[in-house]
């Protein structure tokens, strides 16, 4: 049975230890991005691992971007902070999204993906022996960030039979004088959840109190079924001190590879996080500034278009689970696009596996990638994330193969 984190290590992967950081030693490449390694080698498999909508980016937005490397010279870095008119946009942009007012360009970092604003932000703000509180299960990558910086991960789990929803009072109680941040996803990778505003806004009480900061994580603000309701701290102009709020193009515009992001805080801390952002990449790739400032020119049926589509494989992982009781049980998710099933370890068969050991049966019997629960957090554990971005066709016969395999595993 597999104890370490990392499904790499599980599956041999060789790891030098001479010379190497106990920083860099204590972390690992996130399991949703290892499984995504381990997959490629096996031919056939289908994907729920990492997350990436299946359409290609707006053929408008393509086509601008030619068009700015015809016209414009994009061979050079640009500043730091990103390109003004890009910065421009973007303090607009959040003004609008958020219902604020008086946001400038010095309160926007334009960064490599969301991931990098994130990374960037702990490196800015932890001590080592900090404490951030993060949920569980959460993103897996803020909990390498955070050991990254030397921080420690205080893990707040979510409750599940509410729907994975907030436990403030597990937050209050979480708080300490070594508390440096709390850093959230909402909607939430890897649960769906979209958190209620009643909560949020007690975790809001809870920043100003201790005077801490909230490090926001909002990809998937725009991805929402049933008619969720989404509310974002980032709107209360009283936490505009107090905030890190990150935000990507990734899966809004379809466009994951362009790695291309950006951060809203106060500038005070906008000028900190710019060292740590300068001495890892510079600035964005150029390139990529410019398809940003496409994306923000085009209407906005393209994600229209594309929340529904991400809709209707919700449905269809839904309607398969629903087949498979004696084998999982799930939440329903209402943002992103990750469903997070758990197993059912009443199954004597399924009793003392846990979750990667799980995951790399799955993908080396069956050929389906999904993420173990583990990687998660402690809560996480006896779950698996499936993430159900690809097409439709391709999860249809992903499902089918899990059914086929959980059957024979649990008779
Ligand atoms: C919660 C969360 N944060 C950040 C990221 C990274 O986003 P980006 O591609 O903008 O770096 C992802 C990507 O899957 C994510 O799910």
């Amino acid at each position: 049975m597999v104890k370490t984190r990392s499904s790499l290590e599980a599956a041999g992967l060789k790891q030098r230890t001479a010379n190497i950081s106990e920083r860099v030693k204590k972390i690992v490449v996130s399991p949703i991005k290892e499984m995504r390694i381990l997959a490629e080698k096996v031919p056939g498999a289908i994907s729920f691992g990492q997350g990436m909508p299946y359409v290609d980016t707006s053929p408008e937005i393509k086509e601008k971007l030619v068009a700015a490397l015809k016209t414009k010279d994009i061979s050079k870095y640009s500043t730091s902070p990103g390109l003004p008119e890009l910065r421009q946009k973007l303090a607009e942009r959040v003004m609008k999204k958020r219902g604020l007012q008086g946001i400038l360009p010095e309160n926007i970092l334009v960064t490599v993906g969301a991931m990098e604003g994130l990374g960037a932000a702990v490196m800015t703000l932890i001590n080592p022996g900090d404490e951030v509180i993060v949920v569980t299960p959460g993103f897996s990558s803020h909990i390498e960030q955070i050991l990254l910086a030397g921080g420690k991960p205080v893990f707040v789990p979510l409750i599940e039979e509410k729907g994975w929803a907030l436990d403030v009072d597990a937050f209050k109680k979480a708080i300490t004088k070594k508390t440096k941040a709390i850093l959230l996803c909402n909607p939430s990778n890897p649960t769906g959840t979209v958190y209620s505003k009643e909560d949020l806004q007690e975790i809001e009480h809870l920043v100003v109190k201790h005077d801490i900061i909230l490090i926001l994580d909002e990809p998937y603000d725009f991805l929402l079924y049933d008619n969720a309701e989404f509310y974002s701290p980032a709107s209360n102009p009283a936490l505009k001190n107090n905030l890190i709020a990150c935000f990507s193009f990734s899966k809004e515009f379809a466009m994951t590879g362009y790695r291309i992001g950006y951060v809203y805080a106060d500038s005070g801390i906008i000028n900190q996080m710019m060292k740590v952002h300068d001495a890892f990449c510079i600035c964005a790739a150029r390139i990529s500034q410019e398809a940003a400032l496409a994306a923000l020119s085009i209407s906005d049926e393209f994600t229209k278009d594309l929340v529904k589509k991400l809709d209707y494989n919700r449905r269809l992982v839904m309607k398969w689970l629903d087949k498979m009781p004696e084998l999982f049980e799930y939440q329903v998710p209402k943002g992103a696009y990750y469903i997070f099933p758990r197993y059912k370890t009443s199954n004597p068969k399924l009793k003392s596996m846990n979750s990667f050991n799980f995951c790399l049966k799955l993908l080396y019997e069956a050929k389906v990638e999904t993420v173990p629960g583990a990687a998660f957090g402690p809560a996480g554990e006896n779950h698996i994330r499936m993430s159900f971005g690809a097409k439709p066709e391709e999860l249809e016969e992903g499902m089918k193969r899990l059914k086929k395999w959980g059957d024979n595993l649990i008779q």
